[in-house]
């Protein structure tokens, strides 16, 4: 079977959050199950020389955008089985940033265009064509309408529904190469939207958590778009992510400073790094609670910045928060550090190596997000072994079980509502734990047994693939 995954990043080539995660391991988690993977991305401006070298050019050819021709290079590269397509054009993709231009319908229109005019030049031509989020959302559409020769089925992953690449209503005419009948599957509230043209025409629409499926079903969820999702609800499947257990691996990682495995003595040594790091006192014996994230409302920084002060002056704890975000949720963890020198410490940048120390480093996570497709930090969290705090939905629902004294259940804490001082109490309910020796061992047991890995969901993706492609009796 091959299949050829669309997406707008990838790690290790470009990354600005989970989605490239995602699709810089699952496709090598659906070759261990005997698929063959292609994945077909925009080739922006700053591709390291590491893998430039490496690509070649397969086909060049021009793409039509309307009455516009554009120039496409189809270039290509082998890595550990998957073959990687890069869409070259510099005119749309040789720019600083991967997103956010005022020509965004345009340059992803032309993306999916190129997509669609490459699939005769491909190694292995797909049996089926798996598109993630917005910036691929045209392809089941067109698959769909008549503009394909050969079309194939679709599956289109939803990674955050808030973005959907909603634009003016001239898009459609003006970028678009839809006949006019088919205005109605991709207009939505007066605007043309990517998202909805892919939740229509798709065969079968996966969300990233089990849970994210069923909220996104309600209004205060659904981002407007609830109604459709409901209806669509029988072609839609919740599939969770997993993490790549080589890449996030606490005994092989190189920016560990004292690899461990299931080994509280070894790990706390990089408490000590990160203190030193965060410039925070140098005390084994304090409470490391940790947040790295995007900072930006919906992942539950408010709540963060409501409590905080509260947490560390009747708590003898640490807080160490990495991440750059909204600049004025950046201010009060500014402000907040500056008040509390030596519990707060508070680094405004995005960088991999000094999150992994964090992971590594720290005794506690939090992820008090307010609404959370999948969700990857906390399954990091849980393989670096540190324990995680988090809101009960979406992935953080499907993936962390508070424990449970009374039965020596779970592998973290969680509460349920959006709602401050019930993160201040989980939080304390937590500490409390974590100066109890016996219960911290159990619960840590419990953390060292869960499962982080892609194994069962490259198994569903697999199984789904072969549901549409008739190679399997569709379960009832
Ligand atoms: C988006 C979601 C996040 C998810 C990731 C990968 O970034 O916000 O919850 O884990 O996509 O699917």
């Amino acid at each position: 079977m091959n299949v050829l995954h669309v997406a707008s990043e990838c790690s290790p080539f470009f990354k600005t959050g989970g989605l490239a995660d995602v699709l810089g391991s699952l496709p090598k988690a659906l070759i261990k199950q005997g698929i063959n993977v292609s994945v077909i991305l925009p080739k922006y401006g700053h591709l390291s020389d590491e893998w430039q070298n490496q690509l070649t050019l397969k086909k060049s050819f021009t793409v039509s955008v309307t009455w516009r021709n554009q120039y496409c290079g189809l270039e290509q590269f082998v890595d550990q089985g998957v073959t990687y397509y890069f869409i070259d054009n510099e005119y749309y993709f040789k720019r600083e940033r991967l997103y956010g231009y005022l020509d965004e319908a345009e340059r992803f229109t032309f993306f999916n265009h190129a997509v669609l005019s490459s699939l005769p030049f491909l190694d292995e031509s797909p049996d089926l064509i798996h598109c993630h989020d917005w910036q691929s959302g045209l392809i089941p559409a067109y698959m769909k309408t008549g503009s394909v020769e050969n079309p194939v089925p679709t599956v289109f992953t939803i990674h955050n529904l808030r973005y959907q690449g909603a634009f003016p209503l001239d898009v459609f005419r003006e970028l678009l190469h839809f006949a006019p009948e088919h205005f109605a599957g991709l207009e939505m509230d007066g605007a043309i939207n990517f998202l909805k043209g892919a939740l229509v025409h798709s065969d079968r629409v996966t969300t990233v958590s089990p849970t994210y499926a069923q909220e996104i079903q309600t209004p205060a969820f659904g981002e407007g778009l609830h109604g459709l999702l409901h209806q669509e609800r029988g072609k839609t499947r919740g599939i969770l992510n997993g993490i790549d257990l080589e890449d996030f691996d606490p005994k092989t990682d190189p920016h560990v400073t004292y690899p461990y495995k299931h080994n509280q003595m070894e790990k706390r040594k990089n408490k000590q790094v990160i203190q030193r790091l965060f410039e925070l006192p140098e005390r084994k014996d304090i409470p490391l609670i940790a947040m790295v994230n995007r900072l930006v409302e919906e992942k539950g920084v408010p709540l963060l910045t409501q409590i905080a002060g509260e947490l560390v002056t009747t708590e003898n704890v640490q807080l160490a928060i990495l991440g750059t975000g909204d600049p004025s949720l950046e201010d009060q963890l500014h402000h907040l550090a500056s008040l509390h020198p030596h519990q707060i410490s508070f680094k405004c940048v995005f960088a991999e190596p000094l999150a992994r120390k964090l992971y590594a480093g720290a005794d506690l996570f939090i992820m008090p997000s307010r609404f959370e497709p999948c969700g990857l930090s906390q399954m990091i969290s849980l393989r670096y072994e540190t324990v995680p705090i988090v809101r009960e939905t979406g992935g953080l629902y499907d993936t962390i079980q508070s424990y449970n004294e009374e039965i020596g259940k779970g592998n973290g804490f969680s509460f349920t509502h959006y709602n401050a001082h019930d993160f201040l109490y989980t939080i304390k309910r937590a500490l409390r734990f974590y100066r109890t020796e016996k219960e911290w061992e159990n619960l840590l047991l419990n953390i060292y047994n869960s499962e982080v890995g892609w194994d069962v969901s490259a198994k569903q993706y697999t199984a789904l693939y072969e549901e549409i492609l008739g190679k399997r009796k569709v379960e009832a």
